[in-house]
């Protein structure tokens, strides 16, 4: 497991700002790699310096000033100033967090999608192969063309931080498309067992296929009603011309 020690450090809150002055608590938790031991820690600054610390692994008080040190001192005498319930209350607890939505892997969602070349005239077109809100960062975004991997025209933006945990990248491809050639995006993360292959298909766009679909829809229905209608008039107009023919009979 790829998990060696992450040492999670907060900021809390400012304890308090007069005039220019101000007053800072961190606390941390730190988490060995096998998670047998957690430490809990919080310290208290002024101006920056940490004049103050409790540390659950002695579940003592550290003065580091002559203000801390006295402190440290008062502290230390009363067991009921331990803060040592926070190694459960707050380590512990949001380590089953991190485990679940921080350290989990989350496969990316993937898609590919044709781009408008803005010279009109240029034979290139434009893919752009997007990988959303997967975990952890680390993805590897490739092009294939006919099997073979792309180097020329390919350019990738950062992974980009959604942050929320999440990330998402994308990898433009700049081609000149070939008749009945197969172009994929190849995606490795660690949450895939094996690569995720997307391959590109010249489709019209959902929302055009839609139109479409209720374009030809519309039309087939107007044709049947337009037969339907034109039967109607010929049975219609039959009888009558026919009417005159049977009654002189
Ligand atoms: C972690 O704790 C368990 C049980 O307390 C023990 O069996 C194991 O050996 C410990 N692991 C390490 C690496 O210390
Ligand atoms: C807490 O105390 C333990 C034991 O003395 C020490 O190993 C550790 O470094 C201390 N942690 C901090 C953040 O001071
Ligand atoms: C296109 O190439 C991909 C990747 O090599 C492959 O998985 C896919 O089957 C190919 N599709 C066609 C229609 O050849």
């Amino acid at each position: 497991m790829r998990l060696c020690a992450p040492t999670l450090l907060f900021i809390l809150l400012p304890l308090f700002t007069v005039d220019g002055y101000y007053g800072q608590g961190y606390w941390s938790c730190y988490y060995t790699g096998d998670l047998n031991s957690t430490e809990f820690t919080f310290s208290w600054y002024f101006n920056k310096v940490e004049y103050l610390r409790y540390n659950s692994t002695t579940d003592r008080y550290t003065g580091f000033t002559t203000y801390g040190t006295a402190e440290a001192a008062e502290l230390n005498k009363d067991s009921s100033n331990s803060l040592y319930f926070y190694v459960d209350q707050l380590c512990k607890r949001s380590r089953d967090e991190y485990f679940t939505y921080v350290l989990m892997t989350v496969k990316p969602e993937v898609t590919v999608r044709s781009l408008v070349v803005s010279e009109p005239r240029s034979l290139s077109a434009m893919l752009l192969c997007s990988a959303y809100d997967y975990h952890p960062k680390g993805i590897k975004v490739l092009w294939l063309r006919d099997g073979e991997v792309v180097t020329e025209g390919v350019s990738s933006t950062e992974e980009l931080s959604d942050g929320d945990w999440y990330y998402q990248t994308h990898s433009y491809l700049q081609y000149t498309p070939r008749p009945g050639e197969n172009i994929s995006c190849v995606v490795q993360h660690v949450s895939l067992t094996r690569p995720l292959i997307i391959t590109w298909e010249r489709h019209l766009p959902e929302d055009q296929r839609n139109k479409l679909i209720i374009g030809i829809f519309l039309m087939v229905l107007g044709i049947v009603l337009a037969v339907v209608g034109f039967l109607y008039y010929m049975l219609r107009s039959k009888e009558q011309t026919s009417r005159p023919v049977t009654l002189g009979k």
